[in-house]
């Protein structure tokens, strides 16, 4: 059903997209919900008419992952996941870790891609963050849980701006909680750190994520992500100052295998930490890349992905990468 002309021009002025999945979490909406489709608005959804698992897997087939809905009911949507995520943080403790974990972190997921929308919306961005520490709390606490929710989280199907991060930041926080080099507050605080270090991408146009060439603008737009990620972070969350620096020098490590691609040396800026810790999250932020399947490319084995790694990890670092060698094989083992 087409909305008339007035109504159809009217219409992107009150719509938000969000994340189809996140319909779960309500029967019906106040208002209709549509489509986007070939540059006009298609009604797919009626005020208070219910909402199923199947509407929501057959949208997500034959549509898009995203569906747009009234501010309003964007506002409620919204809501309700954060009181959710509040509800299911408190009952953490209780009952399956794994299960808890695993609908934590889709939850968590598709509140982090509202963010993505909407990186200046405090509350949103502060629900994040405490939702995001009550689950490394979960992970610092429940070892066994780590490999499980890892793969369940690579098999949830959020978009991989999304769930990179995530992932990212479970394999950080269970490396070096193997390794007891870091206290607990440390480790937390990277996962933090980690967790939080893309949302910089949310300035990039969505279609740019789908796009196996780039032009040399886009490719400024997408290593911008890491110093907007800080600037999107300063002063809003709790993160100290070393912690954002991490955030801005991020991908270091591409830097430094793209130097060595061409045979060039690499030449860190001013004041940029090459320590340890930054060293590490570049590192499983890259791995996690290369195992992970993209629109326009295959994934790397775990191998691959250490042979790589072993050319820009293992001279500053050579402990530690025989460590990460000997983790990562337990990690992804059958
Ligand atoms: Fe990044």
């Amino acid at each position: 059903m087409k909305e008339s002309f007035l109504d159809r021009h009217r219409l992107p002025l009150k719509l938000k997209p969000i994340f189809v999945g996140q319909l779960s979490i309500v029967d019906a909406l106040g208002k209709s919900a549509y489509a986007y489709d070939d540059g006009s608005f298609e009604l797919v959804l009626s005020p208070n008419e219910g909402i199923t698992p199947e509407f929501i897997r057959t949208y997500a087939r034959e549509r898009s992952s995203e569906i747009y809905v009234h501010e309003e009911d964007y506002q409620e949507l919204n809501q309700k996941l954060g009181e959710k995520l509040v509800k299911l943080t408190r009952s953490l403790s209780i009952g399956d870790p794994v299960k808890n974990a695993t609908r934590h972190t889709h939850l968590l997921s598709l509140q982090m891609a509202n963010l993505y929308e909407n990186p200046f919306d405090d509350q949103l961005l502060s629900s994040q963050f405490q939702s995001g520490q009550n689950l490394s709390n979960l992970l610092l606490s429940n070892k066994g849980v780590h490999r499980h929710l890892y793969q369940s989280v690579s098999k949830q199907g959020h978009h991989y701006t999304v769930a990179q991060p995530l992932l990212s930041s479970i394999l950080l926080l269970s490396f070096i909680q193997s390794t007891g080099l870091f206290s607990h507050k440390e480790t937390q605080g990277l996962f933090m750190t980690s967790y939080f270090k893309d949302i910089g991408m949310s300035f990039i146009p969505r279609e740019k994520f789908e796009l196996a060439h780039l032009s040399e603008f886009d490719k400024r737009i997408f290593s911008d992500h890491s110093e907007n990620s800080m600037k999107i972070l300063n002063g809003r969350v709790p993160l100290a100052g070393h912690q954002l620096e991490l955030i801005k020098n991020h991908h270091y490590l591409n830097y430094k295998i793209q130097a060595l691609a061409s045979n060039e040396k690499y030449e860190p800026g001013d004041n940029l930490i090459t320590g340890l810790e930054s060293a590490l999250l570049s590192a499983l932020d890259i791995l996690v890349a290369m195992t992970s399947e993209r629109p326009y490319r295959k994934a790397t084995s775990v191998f691959q992905s250490l042979e790589l790694l072993k050319k820009v990890l293992a001279d500053e670092h050579p402990q530690e990468f025989k460590s990460l060698v000997v983790f990562l094989k337990h990690f992804f083992s059958k």
